[in-house]
């Protein structure tokens, strides 16, 4: 179904930050696939990972004990600090799962309707009820009606926040990004997360991150709440815990960490031999190799680059970044630049119209973010200027 606006490009390989397509043409790839391959494309230990695995087993069913699920549980619980884990194959069933968790403690709290407060301009997915979460109506046009039990207010605004929590005896739980992704690279305040935090222990709400973008090393740390020194009750996970193999995962904390219980939810792929070796490989290769240690400094000095080259353009407004997550305002819509810089080898993304979107893979070197910022700040200099 013509659901996505492709671009005229097709990849046959990949190695690293690098990737070629069909004509053999090599890209700098600056996305990802999105903030996926945080390990870069046929990195070795994932690739072994998933052969070694696969001569034994792919799947079995959740009806039976998976050893390689159980190892995943663990190192994420100890990596997080979070009491338990499901398991889906996406952000948005990670997402489900958290949305059902706060309905289901809304109810134990006696709660006939429970509410969520989420976040305008946020992005949780595709699916209904992820979609009705979403604060952003170009998505949700068309799908009405929507899941109710949301309550969109502005990000980075705790005064919204408290109020709508005071206003409203129905709010079970509060949901937002640690940094907007599809929303236009937003960082909020230093002290955002933790304001929340407060709010939701006084009254008694679950906080819900959703790191499926900023999770798995992409803003410098294992998850971006760890920045804050909190942990939230519930966490999705999703898109590099895999590094390309479909896997997402609700963590949960406390009180939420039992409130599904058996027959509440399930997956017949979540949580597979398949995927959840291959996550296995990828938490002991950024472990390994210090990987995330280095993601913040990384992000520095390609934001360096970008804002001393471009320090003298007034089309460029703002340059950003937490960790190898970056975003760079210009004045104007720059959707065109996707081409453009395709067409010279650099692979990048925009979003929210205005801004230029870096996710890219967090085992790039200083050569090759030497090569991405001098390529990035010719396109955007020629492009606003021409
Ligand atoms: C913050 C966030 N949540 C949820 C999703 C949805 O994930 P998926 O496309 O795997 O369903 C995305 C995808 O971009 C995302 O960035």
């Amino acid at each position: 179904m013509p659901t996505y606006g492709r671009l005229p490009i097709t990849f046959e390989k990949g190695e690293g930050v690098w990737l070629w397509d069909q004509q053999n043409k090599r890209y700098l790839d600056a996305l990802s696939g999105i903030a996926v391959c945080n390990l870069g494309h046929a990195h070795p230990a994932i690739h072994d990972a998933i052969c070694q695995q696969s001569k034994k087993l792919l799947h079995t069913s959740n009806l039976y004990g998976i050893a390689a699920q159980e190892k995943l549980a663990k190192l994420l619980i100890e990596k997080s600090g979070m009491d338990n884990v499901f398991f889906g194959n996406s952000g948005a069933e990670a997402n489900e799962a958290a949305i059902k968790i706060a309905r289901l403690y809304g109810h134990q709290q006696g709660v006939e309707k429970p509410c969520i407060i989420v976040m305008e301009k946020s992005f949780h997915g595709r699916t209904l009820a992820t979609l009705s979460a979403t604060g952003n109506a170009k998505i949700q046009d068309g799908f009405s009606p929507l899941v109710e039990g949301f309550i969109h207010i502005p990000y980075n605004d705790i005064g919204a926040l408290t109020k709508t929590i005071e206003q409203n005896n129905n709010v079970v739980a509060v949901f937002v990004e640690p940094v907007q992704g599809e929303g236009g690279v937003n960082i909020p305040a230093p002290d955002y997360l933790n304001n929340i935090r407060e709010l939701c222990d006084k009254h008694k709400l679950l906080m819900m991150l959703d790191e499926i973008q900023t999770g798995i090393g992409r803003t410098g740390k294992f998850l971006a709440y760890q920045h804050n020194d909190i942990t939230p009750d519930v966490c999705t996970i999703a898109k590099a815990l895999g590094n390309g193999v479909p896997i997402g995962a609700c963590l949960a904390k406390g009180k939420a960490a039992s409130v599904l219980t058996a027959g509440k939810h399930g997956s017949t792929f979540g949580g597979n031999p398949l995927a959840c070796s291959a996550a296995v490989a990828v938490l002991e290769t950024l472990a390994a190799d210090d990987i995330i240690e280095q993601a913040e400094a990384k992000g520095s000095q390609l934001c360096n680059i970008l804002s001393e080259k471009l320090k003298d353009s007034p089309a460029v407004s703002n340059i950003r970044n937490k960790g190898l997550m970056i975003g760079i305002d210009l004045d104007r819509p720059c959707l065109a630049l996707v081409e453009i810089a395709q067409q010279k080898g650099l692979l990048i993304n925009v979003t929210a119209e205005r801004t230029i979107r870096l996710l890219p893979p967090l085992i790039i070197n200083a050569q090759q973010i030497n090569l991405l910022a001098e390529t990035l700040s010719d396109i955007i200099l020629e492009f606003t200027t021409s």
